[in-house]
């Protein structure tokens, strides 16, 4: 691996072999999601918990203070919307030169397999390998399900990963599921886990990060289950234990309620 890929990757994934990305990209598709609606505000005091956002380069530009913000993982690929007839139907978003004016230290880009945009999708990564992998900058690919929630199972998860990295993908993002070692195991690049809708509780979020990290997931990149929780400083301290102090999912989840309590 050249040296500014290696640099950049170790940006993002921590010494320990961990990371914790904040997810919110979500604009891009679903316009101003519930609770970022102002993303500067939002992610203000959770700042210290996390190690890079994925975020477009509107809401950088327009939000993220650029002298006091995290490493960055461009979302490039879009083009579509959730009152459009097609969520698989994206395409790159972003320039190179965009990729490297912003500084970015990595990107991130959507494929639908199994989907009637599958071809397309799939070529756009390997484009978007062929054209960062000239400057250093390390492409990783979203295994997205867009509304087949149900899709997700250990067989056809470690088909997405799988092919992602085959197309020359340096980390893949994918959901948690059961047996999630079949996902890990079966690739090649370190595997992120996605988030998907809230959950109940934060204790269940902090069980299938724990689950999925014990399974050889090497972190997470979450948006709503932090954001959107009524305590997210709590939520993302808690979420940062699990990662990075090998915390149980009762430790975090006491810490959380110990934060979200004041003490
Ligand atoms: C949207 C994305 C999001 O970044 C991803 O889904 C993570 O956010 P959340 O935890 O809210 O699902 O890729 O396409």
């Amino acid at each position: 691996m050249d040296w500014g890929i290696q640099n950049r990757m170790a940006q993002l994934i921590q010494p320990d072999g961990h990371c914790f990305f904040l997810a919110m990209d979500h604009g891009y598709f679903l316009g101003p999601t519930n609770k970022l609606e102002q993303p500067g505000e939002m992610v203000r005091p959770l700042m210290p918990y996390v190690d890079a956002l994925f975020v477009t380069r509107g809401v950088l530009r327009a939000t993220i203070d650029a002298a006091a913000s995290k490493p960055i993982v461009l979302r490039v690929s879009g083009g579509v919307s959730i009152v459009g007839n097609a969520l698989e139907n994206e395409g790159i978003t972003t320039s190179i030169r965009e990729v490297i004016r912003l500084n970015a230290s990595a990107v991130g880009l959507s494929v639908f397999i199994g989907s009637d945009y599958e071809r397309q999708n799939l070529l756009n990564l390997a484009q978007l390998v062929n054209e960062c992998e000239d400057y250093g900058i390390p492409v990783m690919a979203v295994t997205a399900v867009g509304k087949e929630m149900e899709k997700r199972d250990a067989r056809y998860l470690s088909l997405c990963c799988r092919i992602a990295a085959e197309l020359g993908a340096r980390a893949v993002k994918t959901y948690w599921c059961e047996d999630f070692e079949q996902v890990t195991e079966s690739c090649p690049v370190p595997v992120v886990i996605a988030g998907g809708p809230k959950c109940e509780t934060l204790l269940e979020v902090v069980e299938f990060v724990y689950d999925g990290l014990q399974r050889g997931a090497i972190g997470v990149n979450l948006g709503r289950n932090v954001w959107q929780d009524a305590h997210p400083v709590a939520a993302a301290r808690a979420l940062h234990a699990v990662i990075h102090e090998q915390a149980t999912p009762q430790q975090a989840y006491d810490l959380y309620l110990s934060v979200k309590n004041g003490d």
